[in-house]
């Protein structure tokens, strides 16, 4: 089953967009199976967005997503990255399409609320990273029938 990590980064925690961003992100139909709210390490943000070392933003990036707590999240379901990269938005959020979260919350790149994993393959690697398996919570959702088929 496919899964992805979406973190509510300190600007969607100071800004008390959290439940709004649940929200949508519930309602669309996915589920979730964990839950974290954190102080990131800065070894961790390290980690989550070595792919970014070297760039200009690099290390803005690191000081702003540890200046604040953030909500790690794991949803799971199928074509559930592609699904979540649609409800989140672009990355710019002056790109972001009406409806998505960075569009009808957001106005820059630097603060756009959310992180959410790009490919399937990241999604398993960044769930691996932010959570042990054990916290992964296996359950049935009795609504599932009425969303998928
Ligand atoms: P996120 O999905 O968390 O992944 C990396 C983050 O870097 C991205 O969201 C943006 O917040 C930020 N970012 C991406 N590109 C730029 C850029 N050109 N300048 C500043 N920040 C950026």
């Amino acid at each position: 089953m496919e899964r992805s990590l979406v973190l509510i980064k300190p600007d969607g925690v100071q800004r008390g967009l959290m439940g709004d961003i649940i929200r949508r992100l519930e309602q669309r139909g996915l589920k979730l199976v964990a839950a974290k709210f954190l102080l990131v390490p800065r070894e961790l943000a390290e980690k989550h967005y070595a792919i970014h070392k070297g760039k200009a933003f690099y290390n803005d990036l690191l000081d702003r997503i540890t200046s604040a707590p953030v909500l790690a999240l794991v949803w799971e379901g199928a074509q559930v990255v592609s699904s979540i990269r649609q409800t989140v938005g672009s990355t710019n959020p002056a790109n972001a399409e009406p409806g998505t979260i960075r569009h009808d919350l957001g106005l820059s790149t630097e603060y756009n609320l959310v992180h959410a994993s790009d490919s399937p393959e990241n999604g398993e690697f960044e769930v691996a990273l932010w959570f042990s398996p054990a916290d992964l919570v296996s359950w049935k959702r009795d609504t599932d029938r009425w969303i998928y088929p």
